[in-house]
């Protein structure tokens, strides 16, 4: 019997999600020592020494179960924002959010906006539930929200808007997100993605209070990540930040222990050391900038960055330039899962880092470089 008449139909209309490469099987495959990962916008600071002690010190516990709803996490979450911990959700990663939000409130008779290139993970989870999503297409690679706002109809349950953008590094200012909230109808909810938020500190219009805005739009949610400026990845923790009631709902979905107990011992550390996590935000500002003018140097098309990755333009496939640069040992990341045949994604690193990319940049790609 075919298993696949056994699924649900939304199922099967589900493209998987292609996470950026690891290095252990890049080292395996190709036979290469040395490999460098500038796929999947991590870290490359790593976590907060308070952080790396707190996995240390707690490893012996392991045997126990987490407590479910990771209540010191959202304690601690919750008074950084100056909000009560009602207001957040802890996740396994924001993906688990992502997750939760689409369970808890998408049928097959909703609709869904997200923008043509925004997170793609949006558009996963939203067709795994049956819900219709519909793309609007990007402004100069930036949501339009706009747009995005004139096209909600009754049918829309769901915005989703992802600022900074991944793959295209974009943001939205604090005005334009607030336009698109005033637009809405309360029976429409707008999922902010913020999982790159800390990159975006430097821009003077990008929103500063999330509390704020939360109390004024009871429709908005906010999600945030572990994963990026934070440096723990592997450990899978995000949040999610909204009304009450709407946290509520989702908490009463989510599985029973969905944070390990190191992932929230850990967090918690994590949040802690700001001064680690500036360190590497201002590490990033440094690297991005000249990343991108060796790029441009080089003939490819950058666009302007809020993140800690680049999104790049090339004169040929991006797959043809990941498979090339594969050999020398960095790995980057194509865009071909978002139809976008001719970009690639690359994450900032380090010096050490980019110095590698370039090099593997020049010798494998002699002469081809021209826009
Ligand atoms: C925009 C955006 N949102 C959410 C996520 C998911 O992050 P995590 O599940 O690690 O918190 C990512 C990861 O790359 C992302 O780029």
């Amino acid at each position: 019997m075919a298993l696949e008449t056994l699924t649900r139909a939304c199922v099967r209309s589900v493209t998987p999600y292609f996470p950026g490469k690891p290095i252990a099987e890049v080292q395996r495959e190709l036979g290469l020592k040395k490999v460098i990962k500038l796929a999947s916008n991590e870290n490359p600071l790593g976590p907060s020494p308070r952080a790396l002690a707190a996995l240390k010190r707690d490893a012996l516990e392991t045997h126990l179960y987490p407590e479910g709803a990771s209540p010191l996490l959202r304690q601690a979450l919750a008074k950084a924002l100056g909000m009560s911990d009602s207001h957040v959700i802890v996740g396994n990663g924001s993906d688990e959010i992502i997750r939760l939000l689409c369970e808890a409130f998408l049928s097959p008779e909703d609709d869904v906006i997200a923008s043509q290139y925004g997170f793609i993970r949006f558009k996963q989870q939203a067709t795994l539930m049956g819900a219709r999503v519909i793309e609007v297409p990007m402004a100069d690679w930036r949501h339009d929200l706009e747009t995005m706002g004139r096209t909600v109809s009754p049918r829309t349950k769901m915005v989703f808007v992802a600022s900074p953008n991944n793959p295209t590094g974009t943001y939205n200012s604090e005005e334009e997100i607030e336009g698109l909230l005033k637009a809405l109808p309360a029976t429409t909810l707008l999922v902010l993605d913020e999982a790159y938020y800390q990159y975006a500190g430097d821009q003077d219009d990008y929103h500063r209070s999330v509390p704020d805005l939360v109390r004024r739009f009871p429709n908005l949610v906010v999600l945030r990540t572990f994963s990026k400026a934070y440096g723990l990845a592997g450990l899978r923790v995000g949040y999610g930040v909204g009304d009450a009631e709407l946290i509520g709902w989702l908490d009463r979905i989510r599985m029973p222990f969905n944070v390990g107990l190191l992932s929230q011992r850990a967090a918690i550390e994590a949040l802690k050391d700001q001064a680690w996590m500036k360190k590497g935000i201002r590490l990033n500002a440094k690297n991005r900038e000249y990343l991108a003018s060796q790029l441009r140097g080089l003939g490819f098309g950058v666009t302007d960055s809020a993140a800690n990755f680049l999104f790049v333009k090339c004169a040929f496939p991006g797959r043809v330039l990941f498979k090339r640069l594969l050999k020398t040992g960095v790995i980057i990341r194509s865009l071909d899962e978002y139809g976008l045949t001719h970009h690639v994604r690359i994450s900032v690193g380090t010096e050490a880092e980019i110095r590698m990319l370039l090099a593997g940049l020049k010798t494998s790609l002699n002469g081809t470089l021209t826009p």
